[in-house]
């Protein structure tokens, strides 16, 4: 019988029992300049590795099926005429969700202060420009419907699209509210950065979300018409499928405990 569920357990309990006393609970420095904290004894020597074994590897597959995605959707929006407000959807929203992606990425495997607030700035940017390609593409698809006076939020592609954008909104506001203004706008200190494993959690839900609905328009009538089977395939299943796994697979589940009093930062 294969020992690898027991393995994975036995990690999860391992990163759970060292949390609390392990850097990667150490209060997030937000200004990136900051000094790292002085290390000693057996951590001077070797500071302990933040990424684990197979993460770079899902780094890469991330990228890879990401870029997939993009450039596909991007080669069958600027080939498709004739050009109306519809090209810039697939357009805006495949950019959006690439750079939803690299935001979350970017911040995986963080753990030591100064690489936290670097992430974090970098975080911030992805997703604040995709945050911006969201609002862009999603005004792109309204206004051609209006124009063609067709149906709002008919398909499931475009009920997806709506909960995820209303998501997205909700999502954006909790991580702003939590960061900005030393989390002013939740009680601000602790009590602000008490909220980020749930806004990490709802991350974890909607980002598979956007890639359903992605995966979706990447197979609704007007992609069928513009590729071919296989190009769907590939672009709309397979790379969307790697994506998520990658992802999945780079999370901490020290960072989401949710039974304890303790709270970690991100
Ligand atoms: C590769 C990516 C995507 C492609 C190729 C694509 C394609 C399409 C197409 C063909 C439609 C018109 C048909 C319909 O109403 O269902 C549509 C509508 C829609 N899409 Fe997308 N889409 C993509 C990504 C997204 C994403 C990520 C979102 C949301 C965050 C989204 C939100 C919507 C919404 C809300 C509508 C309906 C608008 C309305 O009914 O007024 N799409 N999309």
């Amino acid at each position: 019988m294969s020992s690898y569920p027991l393995k994975v357990w036995k990690t999860f309990r391992r990163e759970q029992s060292e949390a609390p006393n392990s850097e990667e609970y150490q209060p997030l420095a937000n200004d990136p300049s900051a000094p790292e904290p002085e290390r000693t004894g057996a951590d001077q020597q070797m500071p302990k590795p933040e990424t684990r074994k197979g993460d770079l590897l899902a780094e890469w597959a991330a990228y890879v099926s990401t870029t997939i995605f993009l450039t596909t959707t991007w080669l069958m929006a600027l080939n498709s005429s004739p050009s109306t407000p519809f090209t810039y959807h697939p357009i805006f929203q495949s950019l959006g969700v690439s750079s939803f992606a690299y935001g979350i990425l970017t911040l995986q495997p963080t753990s030591r202060p100064r690489s936290k607030a670097e992430g974090l700035a970098r975080h911030q940017l992805a997703m604040g420009f995709g945050l911006l390609c969201i609002i862009l593409g999603t005004s792109a698809i309204v206004a051609n419907k209006n124009i063609n006076y067709s149906d709002h939020f008919v398909s499931a592609h475009a009920k997806l699209g709506l909960s995820s954008f209303v998501w997205i909104l909700f999502q954006v506001i909790v991580g702003v509210g939590s960061v900005w203004f030393d989390g002013k706008l939740f009680g601000g200190g602790t009590k602000a950065k008490s909220i980020w494993k749930y806004h990490r959690l709802s991350g974890y839900i909607l980002f598979p979300l956007l890639i359903l609905t992605s995966s979706f328009g990447g197979w609704s009538q007007w992609a069928m018409n513009h590729s071919l089977f296989s190009t769907r395939i590939i672009a709309y299943t397979l790379s969307p499928f790697i994506l998520l796994i990658s992802v999945l697979f780079r999370i901490r589940p020290s960072k989401m405990r949710f039974f304890t009093t303790f709270d970690s930062f991100s």
